[in-house]
């Protein structure tokens, strides 16, 4: 059985009261009930995430490297400067498929660069909280 670890970055914690309008009003405990439902249903084995910190995101990559077959990774605002979970990605060596609730390719200047997509399978954006279940999809099929 496939192991794939979903992490998540900051404040993502604040989901179902943060700005709702962008990124809705599931919390992220009810996100993660339907990754476990979805992961279930599909085979595979999930394990969720969250931190707020570079570091903390860095350290569970490299973990991810002997534990997890797979990794779904929404790293927020990381996504768009930094090269530190960009490399932590590359070095981990295991499949990531990068997932944002929001279209960041229609938002913010800021946000249309993704700095960690390049080193990922894929990504997925825009969608809501089906992106993290389309990506358990891909690593299923995969
Ligand atoms: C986000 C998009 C990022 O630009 C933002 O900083 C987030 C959430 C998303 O899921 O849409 O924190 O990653």
């Amino acid at each position: 059985m496939k192991t794939i670890w979903i992490i998540n970055g900051p404040n993502l914690n604040m989901l179902g009261r943060r700005e709702p309008g962008v990124y809705g009003t599931q919390t992220l405990e009810e996100i993660e009930g339907m990754i476990a439902a979805r992961a279930e249903a599909l085979g595979l084995k999930a394990r969720c995430f969250q931190f707020n910190g570079e570091g903390g995101i860095i350290d569970k990559l490299h973990e991810a490297a002997d534990a997890a077959q797979g990794v779904i990774i929404n790293p927020g605002a990381y996504t768009h400067y930094s090269y530190a979970i960009r490399d932590a990605i590359a070095a981990a060596g295991v499949p990531a498929i990068e997932v944002h609730l929001s279209n960041i390719h229609a938002r913010e200047e800021f946000r249309r660069q993704s700095v960690t997509a390049p080193v990922c399978a894929g990504q997925i954006c825009g969608f809501g909280a089906l992106g993290y279940l389309l990506a358990l999809e891909a690593f299923a099929s995969s």
